[in-house]
């Protein structure tokens, strides 16, 4: 990595915007138990153990956990709203995302028909009924003590999650208006935990003149931190585990605009070898920690699912999917990638005096890179309909069947 220290951190609170999740399909019964009973109708590429079923698993709530690429809106409530042109394609105004749309989040909210998850940190109009969403932009796995990033990191989410639930039962309790918005006590043993974390800490505490011996102990506190606190949250109960690894951090426009790297630094894609080598040995390392979770926690079903490579193949194949210039941001200015991180999208800035606001390209719909750091709507969903369907997930289970352990 030939990025000074400097740099990075410099990338790294750019990045402070990451986040994740897609698609709707079946799915409207929203309070049942999953029964691992029989009585299927569609097929699967699941072939469960002891039990016999592969009727689609029903969670009556998602939790997740995470950074920008699935922050819902904790990091605007927190720190100030998120202007336009963000969340103009889809929800036609800012929605607290760094996207023009949604986050792969919101679609496996919507594969599930439970509505988009409300940020926890959101004191105006959330509705937790069926979920709540710990992850802000700019998080990292551990406590960050030498940057300006988001200061929620893994552990205060893990004890957000823990005062949730107990204060939403005592409240469902005193008021009848909070029954219709805070989860029953059940949906937390039936509900999907999911998480998209540790980017952020990849950029944030690796630079390029760190020694082997340092790099590994890094990397291995970093796992340390995320199995500790995965294994927290089954002691409070939570039993199905839907784990994202990292994704191609190395092909970001704001990464490789801090970077400026020359021909024998990037791949054929255009991407970073360093970064993405980085973002492997992370997850390598998370896939381990799946293994061991699986031991440590015997009642829990937990997917390892490679949004690494999902996105790799979305974005050096991006004109057989029917997208353009993978490497260049859809909303912002200059350089070789459309990124500036004095001109980030939806900045505004004076010009002749005239105020110019950062915007977006003509068609995101053909982009698969937002702001430099962020997917669009489109290509989130593409990546959705990819993780959904079972072949980039350990054990190969659709996200349908994640209730099962295998
Ligand atoms: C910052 O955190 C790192 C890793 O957790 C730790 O090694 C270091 O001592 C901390 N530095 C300070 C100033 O607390
Ligand atoms: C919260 O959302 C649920 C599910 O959409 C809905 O049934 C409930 O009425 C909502 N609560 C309020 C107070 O609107
Ligand atoms: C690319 O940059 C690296 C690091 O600065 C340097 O060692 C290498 O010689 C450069 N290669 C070329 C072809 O310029």
């Amino acid at each position: 990595m030939h990025a000074s220290k400097q740099q990075l951190a410099i990338l790294s609170l750019a990045i402070v915007l990451i986040g994740m999740f897609v698609m709707p399909k079946c799915q409207l019964v929203l309070a049942t138990h999953q029964s691992l009973s029989t009585s299927s109708s569609s097929s699967s590429s699941s072939s469960s153990s002891s039990s016999s079923s592969s009727s689609s698993c029903e969670f009556p709530a998602i939790f997740n956990f995470g950074d920008s690429n699935s922050d819902t809106g904790g990091r605007a409530a927190a720190f100030g709203q998120i202007g336009p042109p963000h969340g103009e394609t889809f929800f036609h105004a800012p929605a607290g995302r760094y996207s023009d749309g949604r986050h792969v989040i919101d679609f496996i909210a919507e594969s599930f028909g439970v509505p988009y998850l409300s940020a926890y940190l959101d004191s105006v109009g959330s509705n937790f009924s069926h979920g709540a969403n710990f992850a802000t932009a700019g998080s990292t796995i551990r406590p960050q003590n030498t940057t300006s990033y988001s200061p929620f990191s893994l552990k205060i989410q893990y004890n957000q999650f823990r005062d949730f639930q107990q204060y939403s039962q005592v409240f469902r309790h005193k008021d009848e208006v909070f029954k219709k918005l805070l989860p029953k006590a059940k949906y937390f043993s039936k509900a999907l935990y999911t998480f998209d974390i540790g980017q952020n800490d990849l950029t944030g505490s690796f630079s390029p003149n760190m020694s082997p011996e340092q790099i590994k102990a890094t990397m291995s506190d970093i796992l340390d931190q995320i199995k500790t606190y995965i294994k927290s949250i089954y002691d409070l109960g939570a039993r199905y585990f839907w784990i994202h690894n990292t994704g191609p951090l190395g092909c970001l426009p704001y990464v490789l605009n801090g970077l400026s790297l020359n021909a024998t630094q990037v791949d054929q894609t255009g991407c970073g070898i360093s970064l993405n080598e980085l973002a492997q040995y992370f997850n390598f390392g998370l896939k381990k920690v799946v293994v061991q979770l699986r031991e440590d926690m015997p009642l829990a079903a937990v997917t390892y699912v490679d949004v690494y490579s999902i996105k790799y193949d979305l974005i050096s194949q991006a004109n057989k999917y029917g997208f353009i210039d993978p490497l260049i941001a859809c909303c912002g200015q200059g350089g070789k990638y459309n990124y500036d991180s004095h001109k980030g999208c939806g900045a505004r800035y004076m010009d002749h005096g005239k105020e110019i606001l950062v915007g977006s390209c003509k068609d995101p719909r053909v982009k698969i890179n937002w702001d430099g750091a962020h997917y669009t709507d489109a290509a989130n969903k593409w990546v959705f309909g990819r993780l959904e369907n079972g072949l980039y997930s350990d054990p190969p289970i659709q996200l349908r069947m994640a209730c099962y352990k295998q």
